[in-house]
């Protein structure tokens, strides 16, 4: 069964104080009776008081990133052992950010897939391209082999772990966002690629995020899309009412 999800990446915003009003706002107005997953992934310093702070709620808290080793001299780095220690099950893993400014590759991306699986984590798998590539009409080949080298490695049985979440990187952080019908079609498309390479129950049953600019005023129509299933959320995350519009858009 596909999840409806909505998913807040905080990135590097809110300090622990930040965070705690803002997740006391998200506590207090989110609808109880939602259907959709809520997911929030504030910074490392604060994932342990978030996941005391949501214990009982229905909100989940992720991580922004994980490394690959299970520990040792790697200075500045969290492993899943400590992700799992404080409670989180769950890791935003390819991040456009995290590959452009922090020169993550493929290669890299899916030893740290591997190692959050190892430790029976959810990963929220991130991939998209740039405008070049679509401007060149090399979109869906870009996406094709972000799938293919960062995370088609895992087994069959590792895909009740994994949430895609396809972000243009045109579409990130910019105010643009990705038409309704680009969405559809890279997601069909993605949905077709997962069929391809693990069959169609796991293709059917993946969750499938978009990600880009999404805000109150779009997510309705993005989201009644038939292949898109939920969004991760950058900016319109660190505004109660805008997320939750967000979460109520479906
Ligand atoms: P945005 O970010 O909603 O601010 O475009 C999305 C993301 O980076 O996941």
């Amino acid at each position: 069964m596909r999840n409806k999800i909505v998913a807040g990446n905080w990135k590097m915003n809110k300090n622990s104080e930040q965070t705690e009003d803002l997740l006391n706002e998200l506590i207090e107005k989110m609808p109880i009776d939602t259907e959709v997953k809520v997911i929030v992934a504030p910074t490392f310093v604060n994932l342990s008081s978030a996941v005391d702070h949501l214990q009982f709620t229905s909100i989940e808290v992720a991580a922004q990133n994980v490394h690959q080793s299970e520990s040792g001299a790697f200075t500045g780095e969290i492993s899943a052992d400590m992700l799992k220690s404080v409670g989180v099950g769950i890791v935003i893993l390819g991040h456009s950010e995290r590959r452009a400014i922090f020169h993550e590759t493929d290669a890299l991306i899916a030893s740290k897939v591997n190692t959050a699986l190892e430790h029976d984590m959810t990963v929220i798998f991130c991939f998209g391209e740039e405008l070049k590539d679509r401007q060149s009409k090399n979109h869906f080949n870009i996406v094709e082999n972000q799938l293919r080298d960062g995370l088609f490695q895992i087994a069959a049985k590792d895909w009740n772990h994994i949430v895609l979440a396809y972000e243009p990187v045109w579409a990130i952080g910019t105010g643009e966002t990705a038409s309704p019908e680009q969405v559809q079609e890279m997601h069909e498309f993605i949905r077709e690629t997962v069929r391809k390479a693990y069959g169609s129950d796991i293709a059917e049953d993946v969750s499938i995020l978009y990600g880009g600019s999404v805000k109150p005023d779009n997510a309705k129509e993005i989201f009644s899309k038939p292949d898109v299933d939920g969004g991760l959320i950058g900016g319109a995350a660190l505004k109660v009412d805008d997320f939750i519009a967000i979460v109520t858009a479906f």
